[in-house]
């Protein structure tokens, strides 16, 4: 049945309100990040898998993207927000994983350690970096990792944005890869439908 006019309008306004608000984003990210964007790590982030089956950089990329989304909002409601400090944290915030078996001995050990190694990778990318960065990066993984808490509504942000883009990792998986959990239900269902043969019902739509 074909939608009443209004429903497709609404419909239409929302794409195009989305589309402009990811433009602004990669305007932003381009802005402000692009020493990060264009550095070799930034490339070798998108070839190591994290969060199981999404890689560093994809995770990377939704952090920021969500971060700045938040700091449009947090404006809106006359928050100040340094949008610049935002991006640079949230991009450099998990470079130190990368190689991560050769420099951490444990699951545990990388988990607790790596902010301040991706504190060392945004200094050598970055000149002057500025203090509340290197804060946003070092105390990202609060509460997890015996990370002190953020000290900045900028830090917040990257920390809140981290913990759902790492949900988001699991769910929609690596675009680069084509994993994450849909494709692998996708995946359990083809195995069950093999199993109960062509015409057999198998209650699965
Ligand atoms: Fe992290
Ligand atoms: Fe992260």
């Amino acid at each position: 049945m074909e939608k009443p006019y209004n429903e497709n309008t609404l419909v239409r306004q929302l794409q195009e309100r989305r589309a402009d608000r990811k433009a602004r984003i990669q305007r932003d990210l381009e802005r402000y990040g692009s020493e990060v964007l264009q550095s070799e790590e930034m490339q070798r982030a998108f070839q190591q898998t994290h969060h199981q089956w999404s890689t560093v950089g994809e995770h990377t990329v939704r952090v920021t993207f969500s971060s700045v989304m938040i700091c449009y909002v947090l404006r809106k409601l006359n928050i100040k927000v340094n949008i610049p400090a935002v991006v640079v944290g949230a991009l450099c915030h998990d470079l130190g994983i990368l190689g991560r078996s050769g420099k951490y001995t444990s699951q545990k050990e990388c988990l607790r350690e790596h902010p301040k190694e991706s504190v060392a990778v945004a200094r050598e990318l970055v000149e002057n970096l500025p203090e509340k960065t290197e804060d946003i990066i070092e105390r990202h993984m609060w509460p997890a990792g015996n990370s002190k808490a953020p000290n900045s509504i900028e830090g917040a942000v990257v920390s809140i944005a981290d913990k759902y883009s790492a949900v988001k990792d699991i769910i929609k998986g690596s675009e680069v890869n084509h994993t994450g959990v849909k494709n692998f239900l996708h995946d359990e269902k083809e195995k069950i439908m093999d199993m109960f043969g062509p015409g057999e019902d198998s209650g699965l739509e």
